[in-house]
């Protein structure tokens, strides 16, 4: 949809999430101790060579997930749509991060500056929602594909509504929100579709509007172990590991992207962008 066909658009219809029944995915079924358990759960885990995820038929929303989401990422068998997987997702994702996400959160709540009404674009569990929600805002969107975790992330957070959708298509009206938060999401986006999603989020901010993003910071991807470990220690080890190990199929293409550039075409300014470990922090505003 162009952008003026947008304007005037009126919110979407947030599903009673409880009421949302969901399939299970063929892992569900997988006991994960038998060995057909280990030939088809955690050999898929280890294995370079990963087969698309299939979502499961009948599932609510399914022509809102794009072809691209069905992936292992992070090494998931069947990526989030699962009903095992994607609660132990929200859980480990967290865990993985050694405590640094919730901290990132707060960040991202802070950073987004004055208002009533945001966005959180790729919103999984619902966690960063939550700590924009805690900070006063009353207006709290979150928007994933993945309705598994949409249905976890309402009733953990019941304070926040919760849509199905992606951010290259947002279903919001122009200038719609006071801020939009982006938490580990970009680098999960196609490279094609980049721009595209940019270019949605400068149209749902009013003028004045904040981006904040928060990614995985570069430096764990293409630094050498030995200056991991100078800079980092025992942590610069981990977290090179993992980034390693974690299945992220355009996370190349992210770090390559021209952020100022991309911005700067949607008339955004880049005011922050900040390479810590083990993220990245970056904040632009919508010109008036
Ligand atoms: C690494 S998770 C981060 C989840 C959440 N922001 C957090 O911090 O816990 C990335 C999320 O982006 C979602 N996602 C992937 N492609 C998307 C797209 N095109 N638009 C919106 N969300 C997308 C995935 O379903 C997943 O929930």
């Amino acid at each position: 949809m162009s952008e003026s066909s947008k304007a005037g658009l009126p919110d979407p219809c947030a599903p009673v999430w409880p009421e949302v029944t969901l399939p299970k995915a063929w892992l569900d079924d997988v006991n994960m101790l038998s060995r057909d358990g280990f030939d088809r759960f955690w050999r898929r885990i280890f294995s370079k060579k990963k087969p698309p995820a299939k979502l499961p038929e009948g599932m609510y929303g399914a022509d809102c997930v794009p072809r691209y989401a069905l992936q292992d990422f992070h090494n998931l068998p069947n990526g989030v749509y699962s009903l095992r997987l994607s609660r132990g997702y929200i859980t480990g994702f967290d865990i993985s991060m050694l405590g640094h996400l919730e901290r990132g959160r707060g960040w991202i709540a802070n950073s987004l500056g004055a208002g009533n009404s945001f966005l959180d674009v790729g919103c999984g569990g619902g966690k960063t929602a939550a700590a924009i929600a805690r900070s006063g805002a009353t207006d709290v969107w979150g928007l994933d594909p993945s309705p598994y975790l949409l249905k976890h992330a309402a009733a953990d957070h019941p304070g926040v509504r919760f849509i199905q959708g992606v951010v290259e298509d947002l279903p919001f009206c122009d200038q719609r929100f006071d801020g939009v938060a982006a938490c580990f999401l970009f680098h999960e986006v196609p490279p094609r579709y980049i721009q595209q999603a940019l270019q949605e989020i400068a149209r749902v901010l009013k003028p004045g509007g904040r981006l904040v993003i928060m990614e995985p910071s570069a430096e764990q991807y293409y630094a050498g172990w030995w200056p991991m470990v100078r800079r980092y220690g025992l942590f610069g080890i981990y977290f090179k590991w993992l980034a390693g190990f974690v299945y992220e199929p355009f996370i190349n293409s992210w770090h390559q992207f021209d952020l100022k550039q991309g911005l700067s075409q949607v008339g955004m300014e880049l005011v922050e962008d900040e390479m810590g470990m083990p993220m990245r922090n970056i904040v632009a505003i919508k010109s008036t």
